[in-house]
Parts: C-alpha cells; sequence; structure tokens
C-alpha cells in the first residue's frame, strides 16, 4: 500500500505547524501507522545504526498510560490525537549492527572484506563508548526519525505536534520498555487537524537567518 495524499514538497515541509487539537472522528488505520513507520525508517542513522524504536499509542488503554506521565498542558493532543508514536533512542543500536552487516554481505550487497572494513571501523568505537555517549548518539538518531516521520504524516495528509513535555524518568518503564536501554526522545501525536478548535494557536515565528547564521 501507498497512501501518499500530499505530495507537494513546499506544501508538507514549510506549511507544517504544531497542530494540538485533533479531530477526534478522524482515525489511522494500523496499517497506515505501520507504512509511515516504514518510511520514518529509511532516515539517516550514524553508522546506519538505526537506534530507535517505535510505541505506537491508538488505544483508550494506551493513552490512559501517557495521561499518567503526560504533563497537563499535553494531554489535549493525547485526547485528540488518531495516534501517537512515542520515539525512545536504542542505546544497545550498535550490538545488533554485526547483524545488519553480516546480512549486507549474505545478500551480495557489500563484499566480506568490506564489511569486516566497516565492522573494524565503527564497532570499537561504539564498544569503548560511554553510556553518556550512545545516549547522544541514540537521541540524535530518534531526533531524525522524529522530524522524518511528522514530514510524511503531512504526505500522509496528517498534522503533528512533536512533544516533550512528561516525566521522562518513568516514560520508558510505563511504556513496558527496559529504561536504561531505551531513552526517550521525543513524542509525536499524529491525526487530522480540528481547524475549529486550532484556530486560537499561535502562528508561530523564527528569528532572522542573521540571527543564527554564520558563514566561514
Ligand atoms: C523536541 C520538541 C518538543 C516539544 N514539546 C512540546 C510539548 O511538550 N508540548 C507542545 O505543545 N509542543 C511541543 N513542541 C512543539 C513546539 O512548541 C513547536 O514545534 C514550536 O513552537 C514551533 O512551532 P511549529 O511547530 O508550529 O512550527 C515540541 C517541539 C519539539 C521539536
Amino acid at each position: 500500500m501507498m497512501t501518499i495524499r500530499n505530495n507537494d514538497f513546499t506544501d508538507v515541509v514549510l506549511n507544517r505547524h504544531s497542530v494540538r487539537y485533533f479531530d477526534t472522528e478522524a482515525k489511522i488505520s494500523r496499517e497506515e501507522l505501520t507504512e509511515m513507520i516504514q518510511q520514518t525508517i529509511l532516515a539517516p542513522s550514524a553508522c546506519n545504526l538505526q537506534p530507535w524504536k517505535f510505541v505506537i499509542i491508538d488505544t483508550e488503554e494506551g493513552k490512559e498510560k501517557l495521561r499518567s506521565f503526560f504533563l497537563q498542558f499535553n494531554l489535549p493532543q493525547v485526547d485528540t490525537a488518531a495516534a501517537i508514536v512515542f520515539i525512545f533512542g536504542d542505546t544497545n543500536a550498535y550490538k545488533s549492527y554485526r547483524d545488519v552487516w553480516n546480512k549486507a554481505a549474505e545478500e551480495g550487497r557489500i563484499s566480506p572484506e568490506k564489511r569486516d572494513e566497516v565492522l573494524r571501523t565503527f564497532l570499537p568505537l561504539y564498544e569503548a563508548a560511554s553510556y553518556e555517549g550512545l545516549v547522544t548518539d541514540a537521541k540524535i538518531g530518534g531526533s531524525l526519525a522524529a522530524m522524518q516521520l511528522m514530514l510524511v504524516a503531512r504526505a500522509h495528509g496528517y498534522d503533528t505536534n512533536a512533544i516533550q513535555g512528561y516525566n521522562a524518568k518513568v516514560a520508558a518503564e510505563i511504556l513496558g520498555l527496559d529504561p536504561v536501554r531505551y531513552v526517550p526522545t521525543m513524542a509525536i501525536a499524529i491525526g487530522k487537524e480540528d481547524v475549529l478548535k486550532n484556530k486560537d494557536t499561535v502562528k508561530t515565528t523564527r528569528y532572522s537567518v542573521d540571527d543564527v547564521t554564520t558563514f566561514l
């Protein structure tokens, strides 16, 4: 299935804005959510480690769990979104790195020599990394997936809100993941905009390019 409804790059990217009230009648099938994740995981990551894990909440029971640790001001999104995709970074992603490259070699996509070179170059960096380093790497990967998901959702005709306002200390455990291995990156609420309820949302502005850029 390929359900791209908006293939206008300019509209998808430049007209994205946070939506905090969604149309509660508009549901998204698990098939389409799965397709959106399939398109999301094409995001790049350091060494192609793919250090992300998605917990998709699209049921009332799941939303009840989110309500237990989301900050009050994020409850409208929880209540009205068709789905909330909670993105975690995986600090153990490097442990399956060997499998990824073995598979590539088995399928003849790279030579065994090239595989060994890649593993020799990158694996020791991760094996020697501190936990903090692995957390940083996992959160950068998770964040790139998050941005890709927000744009993929737009291409599917939906809007999103990125959410970090929750108790990060308890997120993994409440959502059934090992809290040492999986670090919360952000949640993405997805659905169709409730235009009427969202109309008072302030249109955000940005600093000037000069303020945030230098050329060297
Ligand atoms: C990492 C991250 C965390 C955010 N957390 C929240 C949040 O907890 N609640 C919320 O309402 N919006 C949240 N936002 C949305 C931002 O407020 C919003 O992206 C920003 O104000 C720019 O507005 P725009 O998305 O409409 O362009 C978050 C955005 C990002 C990227």
